[in-house]
């Protein structure tokens, strides 16, 4: 199976961003999981649209997340809630509609996030699961809470016991999208 780890962050020393390069690093055996970032794509703006269509880099995204068996979403949490970035991707990605069910619909999709905090990324992934209802993504229920992220994705890879985390969820994600 090939996936793709979309991190939400920007930022260049993302806790997000490492912890789509630790997933990629630990796959379980017979997947692969490319990593994404939303780096080029402008904010949503209904006649940027209009005059010059969906941006190349929306474009580039979406056409790596059908490729993909499984999409797996980090996502940092601001203020309680997913960062405008991210839910501004979701955003391009679900235009012009007709494209929103091919690329979303159905896809095995899991939901991750790593916080300094000590809350995981709770709130931020409770919030998304509005947006991703609307995709009509297949959810899987199982969401992975990354807390202290500087010691538990240490720089020289993540501590044993965030390591037996992600091996568990990353095992329990490739039933689950093998399921269909
Ligand atoms: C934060 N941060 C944060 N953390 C958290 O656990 N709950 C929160 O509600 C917030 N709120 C918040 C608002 C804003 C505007 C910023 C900039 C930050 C801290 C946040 O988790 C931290 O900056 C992470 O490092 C962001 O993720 P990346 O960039 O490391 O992936």
């Amino acid at each position: 199976m090939k996936w793709i780890a979309v991190s939400g962050s920007l930022r260049r020393d993302s806790f997000n961003t490492r912890l789509t390069r630790t997933l990629a690093a630990r796959a379980p055996e017979g997947v692969t999981v490319a990593c994404a970032t939303l780096h080029g794509i402008p904010l949503y703006d209904g006649d940027l649209e209009e005059r010059d269509g969906v941006p190349e880099a929306v474009e580039a995204l979406r056409q790596r997340i059908c490729d993909a068996d499984g999409l797996i979403l980090a996502t940092p949490e601001y203020n309680g809630g997913m960062p405008g970035v991210f839910k501004n991707a979701l955003d391009w990605l679900t235009r012009p509609p007709e494209v929103m069910g091919p690329t979303f619909a159905n896809r095995p999709t899991a939901l991750c996030g790593a916080t300094p905090g000590g809350l995981g990324t709770t709130l931020a992934q409770a919030g998304s699961l509005v947006t991703l209802r609307q995709l009509k993504v297949a959810l899987f229920p199982d969401h992975l809470r990354i807390s202290q992220a500087g010691d538990a994705l240490g720089e020289a890879g993540p501590e044993d016991r965030t390591a037996r985390q992600i091996d568990r969820w990353l095992r329990g994600f490739a039933e689950f999208a093998e399921r269909g």
